[in-house]
């Protein structure tokens, strides 16, 4: 980092420049915007998508196809509410509730008991409950609380046209349970040996009483999910390895690592099928939270389902004969967080900008250092000039690098202005054609990071992005 570089020091201020710039670049904008919005929905614009894609990309490429022991998976967002019975999803997935008798505003007990400064850890729901009524509890408007109860968290629809109790469903509270209700199918068509992994990407649904925090916490998000089906006795080496894939994971995709905690679950506060768990948390600039969790499941799921739906879950060892449910190691990734937290890990400002022309550039100038591989763009066409000379063969250019990689075409206004707009969204490479490029067939290509420009011959230009690019 340069002298009159810094990354955001004041939080409050930082979530609000990214907000701002999610929306004006078109990585995130409000949902339903034109209609008021709905609160804390979100949708992935423009650059968003592309930002997301490639993040989905990479981790299914580490994980699935460069691993020969992990398979994938793509099930149904709604599966029969037997499978929410035996997970324990039904009875167990709760929040505890509390409403504002003044307003009606409804909150997460927890959060408020936090809030007014109390260790909720290992608190179970009886004991916040005592403890609000210990304390006096109000609401944050300073009214009475109604008592607390439990809410379950999960989305209920109902599938065809009758609408009763018969035909309620459930949207997916996590991508977990189809990878164990599809265990046996996926065994059997892969004909993978234990120790392996089902992998899955998809949608999951929460009814969050208070999402909020950007895209934190939404009551529509996706997950990137695994579960490792191990030998019990071999459970602790797979946990270890899988924190190290996390950890590998992260320093790929550019996480800054010195804002990660790597937290030890106790009994008390552990999902109610989890033997051991450790939740990867994040300095987000509203505080240190959980981005990833590490889960070690035992046979909770396996053997649940198979007393549930009476089918035979277990594995046999092809070489010992020997028949057991195996034991699960589930590494769970949310896509949106890992979105803020890499954009909150690029965010730099760099006080004053720096000078790519002439043209004295005054305010903080904002750079997204994001990781080459997850960039939305990867490459920028700046001709000098609008000129057909110059855009013609620009144009060329790009459609024909669009082939392989992300490219923006963009002759309007200054090059300063240009470059500026393409470190605001962490464009790695741009390049400009000038009118030396129409006689030498060399064009100058600039380096996000290093700003350092180089000259290089259109015709090499395929296999020095290959070098810099592919991964
Ligand atoms: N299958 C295990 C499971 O679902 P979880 O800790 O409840 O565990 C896993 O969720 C991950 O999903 C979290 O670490 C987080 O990244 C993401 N996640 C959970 N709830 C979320 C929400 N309401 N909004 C956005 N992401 C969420």
């Amino acid at each position: 980092m340069t002298e009159k570089e810094k990354t955001q020091s004041d939080p409050k201020d930082l979530m609000e420049k990214l907000v701002s710039l999610c929306k004006r670049r078109g990585f995130v904008f409000p949902g339903s915007e034109i209609y008021g919005g709905l609160a804390n929905s979100w949708d992935y614009g423009p650059l968003g998508v592309e930002l997301k894609n490639n993040i989905k990309k990479l981790w299914w490429k580490k994980f699935v196809q460069e691993r020969g022991d992990m398979v994938g998976l793509d099930a149904a967002l709604v599966m029969n509410p037997k499978v929410w019975e035996a997970s324990g999803h039904v009875a167990t997935f709760n929040d505890p509730l509390v409403e504002d008798k003044k307003t009606h505003e409804r909150f997460r007990l927890d959060h408020l008991l936090e809030a007014a400064g109390e260790n909720v850890s290992g608190l179970g729901f009886e004991a916040m409950a005592a403890k609000a009524k210990e304390i006096n509890l109000k609401s944050p408007k300073g009214n009475e609380l109604t008592d607390a109860k439990q809410f379950n968290m999960m989305l209920e629809t109902y599938l065809g046209p009758v609408k009763d109790e018969e035909n309620k469903v459930y949207f997916r509270p996590e991508t977990a349970q189809a990878i164990f209700v599809d265990f046996q199918n996926s065994l059997e068509t892969s004909r993978q040996r234990i120790p392996f992994g089902i992998a899955q990407i998809g949608k999951a649904f929460r009814n969050e009483i208070t999402p909020g925090n950007f895209i934190f916490r939404t009551r529509e998000f996706e997950q990137m999910e695994i579960e490792y089906f191990v030998k019990p006795t071999e459970w602790e080496k797979y946990f270890e390895e899988w924190l190290e894939n996390m950890k590998s994971w992260m320093r790929d995709i550019g996480i800054s690592e010195d804002k990660l905690h790597f937290v030890e679950i106790a009994e008390a506060d552990r999902a109610h099928y989890s033997k051991r768990t450790i939740d990867v948390e994040f300095d987000y600039p509203f505080g240190q939270k959980e981005l990833y969790g590490l889960a070690y499941r035992g046979d909770f799921d396996l053997k649940s389902h198979q007393d549930k739906s009476r089918q035979d879950l277990e594995y046999r060892d092809p070489e010992t004969n020997e028949k057991y449910l195996p034991h699960v190691i589930e590494p769970s990734f949310g896509v949106d967080r890992t979105i803020l937290a890499v954009l909150i890990s690029a965010y730099t400002e760099i006080e004053g900008g720096r000078s790519t022309t002439t043209e004295a550039i005054k305010e903080a100038e904002v750079v997204l250092r994001l990781d080459k591989k997850i960039a939305p763009i990867k490459i920028a066409i700046l001709p000098l000039s609008k000129k057909e000379e110059l855009s013609v063969p620009a144009k060329q250019l790009a459609d024909k690098l669009r082939k392989r990689w992300m490219i923006m075409y963009d002759e309007s206004q200054s090059i300063g202005k240009r470059y500026r707009r393409q470190d605001e969204i962490g464009t790695p490479y741009c390049i400009t054609i000038d009118f030396d490029s129409l006689e030498d067939k060399k064009v100058t290509v600039r380096d996000r990071d290093t700003m350092l420009q180089e000259r290089i011959a259109i015709d090499d230009l395929e296999n020095y992005f290959k070098e810099k690019l592919d991964y």
